[in-house]
């Protein structure tokens, strides 16, 4: 094994309460890391790094770029603050995680991705959906053949909307970016690239209370997402915070020769649902072992330590970006808007070699 990966932290809030306790777990399964520095702007949560056992804590995030021991950097601050931090983390040279999105702004994430070419880094980005096991298997399915040449797919996450922070119905903020993010990553993972959006979008619900105060919800919040791969290939994202419950899969592709269907959704899956033809009946493929939709920092962790590139790629992140921007723009315009940028979808020809379902006693 490689020497330890040492991890800096910047942004101490909710998202790290998975991370950390992640990375600990990945330092336990022997995968040699540590967190030697944190940072927040709010002194307060320096007793939160201390609780986590992280030695070093600072309310100067410049600390932690410029840690002469920090291998990887990793953002987990608000949306806003991302493309700032992270073409800062960029320049130092060392590998970069951030959270979704990595920049409000398309003209700036393509800085971005031109900076990361000519860094030393990997440069890692959330959403980390492609990493689960049921992505993989339902990768696998599609690529052999199983359901056919896909030629209609939906994604749908939403919920009621969030009551503690006000950003979120604010310009940059909304559930396209929030939560349409996780369906779209999927999506063009399994499907490949997109060639164009058109979306009708808008404000539903106009006034919200948030941290029980009313405010006025300046950016939509009701979407539905219209994708065209090429080759007669069409997808539908419905997202919003227009929703109080629902009882439907993630993510369904249909084929020629099929139907697959994701259980649960995209950013906590629990198997698949595979019809084919040939067969007349639904398998039902249940993935007990819990997936952590932090996994992106494990992947990064494994390609260092072995010498490889991360699974997912950033330009897979500036494509789902450019179509969540654009569909933006698709839904003001009320027409369908090209799509300019591409990528290489991450392939996962050999399975995971996971424990066999029934000998799996402990899943979590
Ligand atoms: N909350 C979720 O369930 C969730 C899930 C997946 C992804 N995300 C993404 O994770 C990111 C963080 O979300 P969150 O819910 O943890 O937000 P949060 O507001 O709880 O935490 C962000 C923290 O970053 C700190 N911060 C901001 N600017 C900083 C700076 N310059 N230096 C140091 N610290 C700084 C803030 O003080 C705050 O403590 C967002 O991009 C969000 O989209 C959130």
């Amino acid at each position: 094994m490689s020497k330890t990966v040492r991890l800096g932290v910047i942004g101490l809030g909710s998202v790290s309460e998975k991370y950390v306790p992640h990375i600990r777990i990945l330092n336990m399964e022997g995968n040699n890391c540590e967190i030697i520095i944190a940072s927040d702007l709010r002194p307060g949560h320096a007793e939160r790094a201390r609780g986590w056992g992280i030695p070093a804590f600072t309310t100067d995030y410049r600390e932690v770029l410029n840690h002469p021991d920090v291998d990887v950097i990793l953002i987990l601050t608000g949306m806003q603050t991302h493309g700032k931090l992270t073409r800062e983390a960029l320049l130092t040279g060392k590998h970069v995680l951030v959270e979704k999105p990595m920049s409000m702004d398309l003209a700036d994430a393509a800085e971005l991705l031109a900076l990361s070419k000519t860094s030393k880094g990997h440069f890692v980005c959330a959403p980390h959906v492609t990493l689960s096991e049921t992505y993989q298997d339902m990768w696998r399915h599609i690529q052999s053949g199983d359901i056919g040449r896909p030629l209609t797919a939906r994604g749908l996450y939403g919920w009621a909307g969030p009551d503690w922070d006000p950003f979120f119905y604010e310009p940059g903020g909304g559930p396209m970016y929030d939560l349409g993010v996780y369906n779209v990553t999927t999506l063009t993972g399994l499907l490949g690239p997109a060639k164009r959006v058109l979306a009708m979008t808008g404000i539903a619900i106009p006034e919200r209370m948030v941290n029980n105060q009313k405010i006025t919800v300046q950016t939509d919040d009701n979407f539905q997402l219209l994708l065209d791969f090429g080759n007669q290939c069409f997808a539908v994202v419905t997202t919003g915070f227009t929703m109080q419950r629902y009882d439907v899969s993630g993510i369904e592709i249909y084929g020629t020769e099929g139907t697959i269907n994701m259980k649960g959704e995209d950013w906590d899956p629990y198997g698949y649902k595979l019809w084919r033809n040939k067969d007349g009946f639904w398998q039902d493929h249940e993935i007990r072992k819990k997936w952590r939709w932090t996994d992106g920092v494990r992947d990064l962790i494994q390609a260092i330590h072995e010498g490889r590139k991360p699974v997912n790629s950033p330009e897979h992140a500036y494509h789902v970006l450019e179509i969540m921007s654009k569909s933006m723009e698709s839904g003001r315009l009320g027409q369908a808007l090209p799509i300019v940028s591409t990528f290489t979808p991450p392939r996962f020809d050999k399975d995971s070699g996971r424990t066999a379902p029934h000998l799996d006693h402990a899943p979590e």
